[in-house]
This record gives C-alpha cells, structure tokens and sequence, in this order.
C-alpha cells in the first residue's frame, strides 16, 4: 500500500511516545522506500530533494533516540542485496557466488571425506587453505592492463553495483597493479570492512551530527561504499582483504595460497592469519585458535573459510548449485540473548501454510537488532519437536515469557530456551487460531504427513479462496526471482488486490488497458511519470524465461532450482504444460518420465500433480499464458558430444566416482537420469550392472563402458 505524506503536521520528536516512535518509523521507512524506488529506480521523483532530506533527517532523529528500534533492515542500514539502482549495474563476468556453511566439527569431517570420495585420490593429500571469514561485503575489482577499471559490489551474485570510484579511495586498493607481465585481464575478489574501532568512532560522529548511527561494522561499511560523493567515503576508513579471483585471463598461480601470495606482489592486503593445513585436525584447531582470537581482532570475523589448496583439483571439484563443493565457511557457535515475548502472530503463506512469530522486546544480538522470531507450528511453542521428542526439556512458551534467542550468521533468529523462574503470573498460553485470520475466517487443519499421519503445520482449507494466500502467491509473482517487475513491489501488490484492480496474475498484465477505468495517476504517491513506469516495467516482462514462470506459477515445492530442472527437462512450455495435464491425469508413462529427471521426484511431482488437478489453477494458468510469452529454456551452451543428452550411470566406475561423473556430465551440458527410458542417449555402465543395463537394451539405448564415455567427453 502507498503510505500517505500530506496529513496532519508531524509531532515533534522530542515528544514522540515510545509506542508512536515504533509507529512513525515503520510509515517513515515504507515512506522512504517508496521515494528512493522513485527517485534511483524510475527516475521519477514525486517530492523535492528538500522534502527527501527532511523525512531522512525525522527518521534519523527518531531513531537517534529510539536506537532500540534500529533493526537490521532499516533505511538507515542498508546492506543492498538487490542493486538498488542508485549506482550503475554491473553484471559479473563470473558470477560471485556464496559458501555452504558447517556449524560442527562432524560437518567439516564430512565436508573432507566428501571431496576424498570425490576426487577419488590414493596416495596425495589434500592440503587447505584456512582463512577467516570476514564479516563485510564482498567486492569484485576488474583490471584491465593491470589498470582498476571497475569495482562491483556482489550484488544478487549476477549483478552488482558499480562503486568505483568510491572503492578508488581506499588505500588498500592498488589503482595499478604492482609487478611486470600482469595478466590482461584480472578480477580480483575480496572483502571491504570497517575495524571495529573506526566504526565506533564513526558512530560517535554521527550521533554528534544527529545522523545514521549504524547497527554494527559491516552495515557501516555497507553505508560508507553507497555514497553518491566518494569524498564521504574516503573520509571513512575501510580496508580490503583480497582472498578471490572472477575473470583471469591467465592465471599466475596454480593454488589458493599461491594466488594469495600473487596479491600480496600486486600490491594488495591479505589476511595476515591465513594458513596452509594438511589435515581435518589442523583445520580444527586452526578454527579453535581464531576463535580465541576473535574478540581481540580489530575486525569482525564470522567463522573461517577452508578451500582446496590446489586449484585443478577446485575445478574438478566445481560446484553443487550455488556453492563450491571445495570450499566452506566454518562458522562460530551462534551468539546468544535473552528478551521478552511481547506477542504471537499468525503469517498466513503463499500456501496457506501458517507460521506463528514472536514479537520480541528489540534485543540486539549477532551484531544486529531482532524484534521477530519465528516460532515455527504449534507443537514447537507447546515444547514438542518433529518426532515427538522434546523440545527445552519440555518447556513451552508463553507470551509475557523471558527467552533465551539465538542467531547464526544468515540464519533466522530462534528461540532456544524459556526461563521458567522469569514467567510472570499473567503469561498468556498462546490458543493457536482455529480460523484463518483472512476475512473469509475459513477452518484450519493440521496437515498430513507422508506416512498420514496428523504433522505439525496448520494451513487454511481456504485455497484460492483465501485472500491472504493469494496476495501472498501474487507477491512471489511480481518478486525479483519470478517476473521482477519493478514498482510492484509487496505494498503496491497489497494495495491493488485491495482496490481488486489484480486478483490473479493475468490482471498484471492487463492493468495498464484498464487504466483508463481505474486511473492510477490519481491515487495517493503516484503521478503520470510513475504510473508509465510501472507500465512500460509490466510490458517488459511479457517475455518470460520458462524457469522464472514455472519458479512463479508458485507450486508448492518447485522452487528455483526445480523450476530450472523442469525447464531443462522439457525445454518448452508446451512441452512441460502438456506432461503436467498428463501428469494430473496419472498418466504412468509420464509420471515415469518426469520422475527419471534429475532432482525430480515423488514429492515435487505430487505437487505437480494437485496443481494441475485443480480447474482453478489450469484457469489461471490460461489466463496468464494468453499475456506472456514463454522463452523457451537455454540450450547447454556446451559444444561437447554429450551435450543436451540424457545419460545414465549404473554400475561401479573406476576412474572417477559417480559423483564426478555426474558433475563432468552436467558441466559438459548432458542431463543425468536416475532411470532409463526412451528418453536416455547414454547408459554408462562399469562392473556390477544390473536392471539398468536390461532397461537399455529393452529401449534400444547406447550402452558405453566407463572408457568409451570418456573418449566421447575427450577425457
Ligand atoms: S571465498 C565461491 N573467502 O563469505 C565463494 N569468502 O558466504 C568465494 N567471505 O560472499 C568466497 N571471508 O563475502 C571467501 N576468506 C574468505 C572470505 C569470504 C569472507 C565472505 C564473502 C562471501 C561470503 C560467502
């Protein structure tokens, strides 16, 4: 919804309540939004700079004297996930992507013994690079005959924010690279960060000037890099650590501590605790010996990475979605706080699932503020785990409670434990609704389980007609990872199904032939320049890869992944529209189909099936496809033999385990079945084969040896 800005004339805020203060930030901060959406994404500023100003300065103030409500995704704190348009985009020549994380020792232990069993080695030992995990923003910086030409912030990991010429005034950052015979073109990656006592300082100014004071090191690095003067930014001290690299037209090194050893020559800072370790237990201590040392480094760090030593075998190794298999973050046990439970409210989802969350006193943990705790079902509050087992030695939460929280790193804040001498008299039991809180009050049930019996999460019976579920579904939709439409963000999709100007995702589209009925430009925060924006953004999205629709139809348990398998699966919509008719029509030979997809299996095809099977949803589903045109998905852009193939492994191999088969398979372009049918190119299949091989002949499939199929990928 559009948040008003011409109303009664503002209380002063030294006379502000606690309660209005809460109040007065949430509209500010929806208020801001909607001006900075206007003014750095459409161009289309619906107030003066001086008005701007004038909101930023009140909602500095208040938090100024409310630091109990600076939460982590306030304006103030900004940590651009998404590029926020205020600086060019950047798309990343090598996408930048994130770590998988291990919280126990019994995670690095497998972690090893996964790349062990991966690369298959007899006799060489696998050595790591171990460096500390920074907690700052992750920076790429493009040379160019050795001259810095771009800097980039990650970003979503596919496009960044072009920074550069604030990241130029940081002195850790070389302008041109030191020594002779630089490759042509090098992008070296790392991390920009405040010290803890620069940020400290830096508070202390602010709070003396009456501006941003930030929540911790890493947003006030996140702030200083996004000034639009890069003299503010240089007058704010932030440092580099360079541990990656992106494009590199050659490679100058041949292993992780080699390249760092290369940065250093090149003229850039790296971490002075960075060590080479040749075993689980010097990965381990080394982890100990950091965490002891943690609260007297002038940094924050959140863990220590390990990666494999020597590049080739990174390479090999490669990644499992977004993730390098030889690499991970070894995070520290998460931080603790103790708060009160002020209240439980009910999230109703995209499914109609519902997710009770706790509203907590602020507390500030981890570094950051946290005021929502998700409680997960009913038997969680109630002290009872998924299995039956207890949960806090049984103890169930009450709202009035004192909790203890707990946050790891990215991860959503938990409640960990209920302090029972702390429960006042008055603590409420928490009656789980009966009823969804939409308008229509629709019954609640429990959901089944796979085995049928009663499981722990409660859902509306409403379906499509719940209101709720379907803001929430038209949410998704819009959003950046399905049709990314800019200026429809969550508020405006609220407020439209409000006005029930769109009630499905078709009316998206047709919004803008409607105008004429519902003249857009004559409601509160928008104008001609922006309502043109809004729909010259609908039309450009009438072009649709056929992963982000399939990811945006909102099926349960087809996320991004699913839906890109899908999609490679059947390569058209026609294609996979036709299999998913069949499907809902039981048809086996489909089912089987679908099922011999890679990462598709019983459950995402049940999904399949019950969407489907819904009049309702094949209605929407026509609807929306009589607006859109749907790409059909990329072809591998491989130009090895195998690719766009179906392969099947069987049998025992030996030159490589079927891990790595199937990773070369799919990095080379091929798909990798699960089961033969007509469908499969390939059967490769080593000593002990069986059904699979029997499979084959029935279909009439190619079978290879283990070395014929290498010989066709030229290995
Ligand atoms: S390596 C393919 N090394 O952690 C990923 N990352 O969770 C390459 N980080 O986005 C990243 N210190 O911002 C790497 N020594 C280090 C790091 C580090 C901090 C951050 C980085 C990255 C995030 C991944």
């Amino acid at each position: 919804m559009v948040a008003k800005s011409k109303t009664k004339p503002p209380i002063d805020v030294a006379e502000l309540t606690k309660a209005q203060a809460k109040v007065e930030l949430m509209r500010l901060a929806l208020e801001l939004e909607g001006h900075d959406k206007r003014y750095y994404q459409n161009d289309a500023p619906s107030i003066t700079d001086a008005e701007y100003d004038a909101l930023r300065q009140r909602f500095n103030a208040i938090e100024k004297r409310f630091p109990e409500f600076v939460s982590s995704d306030s304006p103030s704190q900004k940590v651009g996930a998404a590029p926020s348009g205020r600086f060019r985009k950047v798309r990343h020549a090598v996408p930048m992507l994130s770590l998988d994380n291990a919280f126990a020792e019994q995670d690095v232990l497998d972690f090893v013994g996964r790349i062990e069993r991966f690369l298959k080695l007899s006799d060489d030992k696998i050595a790591f690079s171990a460096e500390p995990k920074i907690d700052g923003l992750s920076m790429s910086l493009r040379y160019e005959g050795g001259e810095l030409v771009t800097a980039a912030t990650r970003g979503d990991g596919a496009e960044g924010e072009d920074v550069t010429a604030n990241i130029r005034t940081l002195e850790d950052v070389p302008k041109k690279l030191k020594g002779r015979n630089v490759p042509e073109i090098c992008e070296v990656r790392g991390e920009v960060y405040m010290t803890k006592k620069a940020f400290l300082a830096l508070n202390d100014r602010q709070r003396v000037a009456g501006d941003t004071v930030f929540a911790n090191p890493r947003n006030s690095a996140a702030g200083s890099l996004r000034q639009k003067d890069p003299s503010i930014t240089a007058s704010r001290p932030l440092g580099f650590f360079a541990y990656a690299w992106g494009e590199m037209s050659a490679m100058p090194e041949d292993t992780q501590s080699g390249m760092i050893g290369w940065f250093q020559r090149c003229g850039f800072t790296t971490n002075p605790l960075t060590k080479l370790c040749h075993s689980v237990e010097q990965l381990i201590a080394f982890h100990r010996k950091i965490e002891e040392q943690r609260a007297e480094l002038d940094y924050d760090i959140d863990g220590v990475v390990y990666k494999v030593d020597r590049i080739d075998w990174q390479e090999r190794l490669g990644f499992v979605s977004r993730t390098p298999r030889w690499a991970i973050a070894h995070k520290f046990p998460a931080e603790r706080a103790m708060t009160v439970l002020r209240d439980i409210e009910i999230q109703v989802g995209r499914t109609g699932s519902f997710t009770p969350v706790g509203k907590l006193e602020p507390v500030g943990v981890g570094g950051v503020i946290v005021q929502n705790v998700t409680l997960h079902n009913e038997d969680y509050i109630k002290g009872i785990g998924g299995d039956g087992e207890q949960l806090r030695e049984g103890r169930d939460i009450r709202i009035g409670d004192t909790v203890v929280i707990q946050r790891a790193g990215d991860v959503i804040p938990q409640v960990v434990d209920v302090i029972i001498d702390k429960r006042p008299k008055n603590a409420r039991v928490f009656q789980f609704p009966k009823k969804c809180p939409c308008p229509l009050h629709t019954d609640v049930v429990r959901e089944e389980t796979a085995t049928g019996e009663e499981g722990a999460r409660a859902r509306c019976t409403g379906e499509f007609a719940c209101p709720f579920q379907k803001i929430e579904h038209l949410k998704l939709f819009a959003s950046r990872r399905a049709f990314d439409i800019d200026g429809l963000g969550e508020k405006q999709i609220q407020f439209f199904f409000e006005q029930g100007w769109v009630k499905e995702p078709a009316d998206i589209f047709t919004l803008p032939a409607r105008n004429n009925r519902i003249k857009l430009e004559e409601h509160e925060g928008y104008g001609e320049t922006s309502v043109r924006n809004l729909f010259g953004a609908i039309e450009s999205r009438r072009r649709i890869s056929l992963e982000r629709f399939i990811f945006a139809l909102g099926m349960r348990q087809v996320g991004e992944t699913t839906a890109l398998a899908l999609a490679r699966g059947y390569g058209s919509w026609q294609s996979f529209h036709d299999a998913c008719l069949a499907v809902a029509k039981d048809d086996e030979e489909t089912i089987a189909e679908m099922d011999a997809l890679d990462q598709i299996g019983d459950t995402v095809i049940a999904s399949i099936k019950a969407y489907f099977g819904e009049s309702h949803n094949r209605g929407i589903v026509e609807r929306l496809t009589r607006e859109v045109t749907i790409l059909d998905a990329e072809k591998p852009k491989s130009n090895s033999a195998v690719a766009g193939k179906t392969v099947v492994f069987t049998g025992s191999l030996e030159k490589m385990t079927r891990d790595e088969a199937k990773a070369t398979a799919e990095r080379l372009g091929a798909k990798v079945a699960g089961s033969v049918s007509k469908k499969t190119d390939y059967v490769v299949a080593g000593p002990g084969a069986g059904s699979k091989l029997a499979e084959a002949k029935k279909h009439n499939v190619a079978v290879l040896t283990e070395d014929e199929w290498l010989k066709l990928i030229g290995e």
